[in-house]
């Protein structure tokens, strides 16, 4: 018996092109086969997956997608920022060329934000575009890293240093996966979510405000409201602006500094997820927009607070994770400068004045960026 239900269709509409979001529950196998029979002939298919999925791949979808007469090939791909290298993407060349892989197969990325984005990357890159699907698993991947076309690996000490911009044909967000996930990925997400609502939507933000325990618990009418509003503010956000010359600018709230975080204390672990990295950055955009527009710490408070009901990091503890405090500031000042958004050399920065409003502003100077960091870093 069919229980799958379907919340909503995005259709994302590109220059050339359009392809759909589905938002819903239970939609694995049949909402796949269906799309990928109207979308292409070559019945050629490589699931990449996480390990936590190899069950339910290698069993009920691949047996589904045989049964449609699909010539399933599965890869699997340990998840973590550590993964998401240059190592990893030539492993996939390798199968694909062995396996003899041409333009109009089609590479399924199946797990959370390491794996879309690099599975993406391969997508775009090998035969210069083969077709890409994604199933993102974690909440961080289905409202965030899944939608608007970034597809990177990381290099070195630079985040997402090789990348580019494609579109999978179709995106298929299941409900349900979110159950299984960890509270410390679960809150990962949430991380971005809370971005949203500062940078965008005062109302949302009041939602979360009042509703944590009903988010925490993962209850389904929380969850889809927040997880709607978070997807309708990315979509609106990269419309018109792939490439990120305007708005979509706004997106990296918190990330200049949460990255300069995430990579300064990344040296045998994975000591920051990316959303925990966001939201220390967020702290340190807020304390720079209280002082660069010379208002009340208001904002700063806010976030405070909607961060710790969350469970999010809002300081790093530099003895907990054996830094020296004042060696880990001068690592965080010198890694901030490869921020991908420089402009003539100047970083940018997404400040709010108040919540669900903010601008991108290139004049901050190196001392108050310093004095950030600063802030953030405890002893
Ligand atoms: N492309 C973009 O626009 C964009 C946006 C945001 C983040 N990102 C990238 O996303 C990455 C982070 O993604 P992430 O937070 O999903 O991390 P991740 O992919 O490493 O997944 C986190 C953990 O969740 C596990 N997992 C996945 N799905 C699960 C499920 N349903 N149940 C139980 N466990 C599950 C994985 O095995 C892993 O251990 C970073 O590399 C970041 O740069 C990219």
């Amino acid at each position: 018996m069919k229980s799958n239900v379907m919340y909503n269709n995005y259709e994302v509409k590109l220059d050339s092109s359009c392809y759909n979001i589905l938002l819903g529950r239970d939609l694995l196998p049949d909402s796949l086969i269906e799309n990928l029979n109207s979308k292409t002939k070559n019945k050629k298919v490589l699931i990449v997956f996480d390990p936590y999925f190899e069950d339910l791949v290698k069993g009920k979808v691949q047996d589904a997608l045989t049964c449609a007469q699909y010539q399933v090939h599965t890869h699997l791909l340990k998840s973590g920022k550590h993964n998401k290298t240059i190592i990893s993407a030539i492993g996939l060349y390798e199968f694909l060329e062995i396996k003899g892989f041409s333009r109009d197969s089609t590479i399924i990325a199946f797990g959370g934000g390491v794996i879309g984005d690099l599975v993406g990357f391969v997508a775009s890159t090998y035969l210069r575009g083969v077709n890409f699907i994604s199933i993102p698993t974690t909440l961080m991947a289905m409202i965030d890293s899944s939608i608007g076309g970034k597809v990177a690996i990381n290099f070195r000490k630079t985040i997402n240093a090789i990348g580019n911009y494609y579109h999978p044909m179709l995106d298929v967000i299941d409900f349900d996966f979110i159950k299984s996930l960890s509270d410390r990925d679960f809150r990962s997400g949430l991380a971005e979510i809370i971005k949203c609502a500062v940078i965008a939507d005062k109302e949302l933000f009041a939602y979360l405000d009042v509703n944590s325990e009903k988010v925490l618990s993962r209850q389904q009418d929380a969850l889809l409201y927040i997880m709607s509003r978070a997807i309708e503010i990315k979509l609106d956000h990269v419309s018109g602006d792939v490439r990120e010359q305007g708005k979509r600018l706004r997106l990296n709230y918190g990330h200049t500094l949460g990255h300069s975080v995430e990579i300064s204390t990344d040296v045998l672990s994975e000591t920051y997820r990316h959303g925990e990295g966001v939201s220390i950055g967020m702290i340190g955009a807020a304390y720079i927009a209280v002082k660069y527009f010379g208002k009340s710490d208001n904002i700063l408070r806010e976030h405070e607070a909607i961060l710790k009901k969350y469970g999010l990091p809002t300081r790093v503890d530099s003895k907990a994770i054996n830094f020296r405090r004042q060696d880990l500031i001068d690592e965080c000042v010198r890694n901030v400068y490869k921020d991908k958004k420089k402009k003539n050399s100047q970083l940018r920065f997404v400040l709010p004045q108040v919540i669900g409003e903010c601008g991108v502003y290139g004049d901050v100077s190196d001392d108050l960026v310093a004095q950030a960091f600063n802030y953030l870093i405890r002893s």
